[in-house]
């Protein structure tokens, strides 16, 4: 079976003006269907722009991208799109949730954005915000949630459509331990649940709950290891 994802040689310099910035060079390695893994390395070593690139946001300037087999590298801005929407969720860093928006809103737009009519769209969020424990604020503005609030409304609103694979950039480092914990326990549900997950950790009990850590050092996979004993994190407030 082929790879959910393969890369060859994938590189990303980033050019302004007359500076180049060489953030990722000869990344080649694949993620299975199913598998939970750790990205982990030094600030700037470039894993923010892995996960970009991995996630249909960014194009790499050199090397080859498959997704499921196929090579994507030249597919359209709009292709490019519809993989996203169709089999990609993000948690990334800082949330990137409309503040103005209430958390019913924000949980609905990715079913906006793939055309599901608006009754199914606020039934399927409401099913999602109640997985992640936020009912009693579906009508919040996400402005007035707390930090971990937020962050479950971003994994409400990446889990939305069902997707195949979750990314998610940092998602326990502007938590305290507790709400880190809760975070982490999601994901290792949603992994359980057959859903990949590639997750950017600096914290050592986030990657240690995964399954294989990939440690990336000036844009070089530098070391990528099996997790023999996955810590398994309590699935409190984790609803059936
Ligand atoms: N848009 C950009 N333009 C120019 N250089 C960039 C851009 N984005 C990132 N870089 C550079 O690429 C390198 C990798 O950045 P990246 O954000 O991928 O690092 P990171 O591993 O996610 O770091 P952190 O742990 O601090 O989030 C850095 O040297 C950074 O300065
Ligand atoms: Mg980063």
């Amino acid at each position: 079976m082929d790879a959910l994802i393969r890369t060859e040689k994938l590189a990303k310099i980033y050019t302004n003006e007359d500076i180049s910035t060489v953030a990722l060079e000869h990344i080649t390695f694949s993620i299975q269907e199913g598998e939970f893994v750790a990205i982990v390395g030094p600030s700037g070593s470039g894993k923010s722009t892995l996960m970009q690139i991995l996630g249909c946001l960014d194009r790499p300037t050199g090397g080859k991208y498959f997704f499921e087999g196929k090579e994507i590298n030249n597919y359209t801005d709009d292709e490019f799109a519809q993989i996203r929407n169709e089999k990609i969720g993000f948690v990334f860093q800082a949330f990137n949730l409309l503040p103005r928006l209430t958390v019913l809103e924000n949980v609905a737009l990715p079913l906006m954005y793939k055309g599901v009519a608006p009754k199914e769209r606020i039934k399927t969020a409401k099913e999602m915000i109640d997985l992640v424990g936020l009912s009693d604020r579906t009508d919040y503005q996400t402005s007035r949630l707390s930090g971990g609030q937020k962050q479950r409304v971003a994994i409400a609103r990446a889990l939305v459509n069902n997707p195949k694979i979750i990314f998610a950039d940092e998602p326990t480092g502007n938590l305290d331990s507790k709400s880190g914990g809760v975070v982490l326990g999601f994901l290792q549900e949603l992994n359980d649940r057959g859903h990949t997950i590639v997750i950017v950790t600096h914290e050592s009990y986030v990657a240690e709950a995964s399954g294989r850590i990939v440690h990336i050092i000036d844009g070089k996979i530098d070391k990528d290891e099996k997790v023999i004993h996955r810590r398994v994190v309590a699935q409190e407030g984790f609803r059936k």
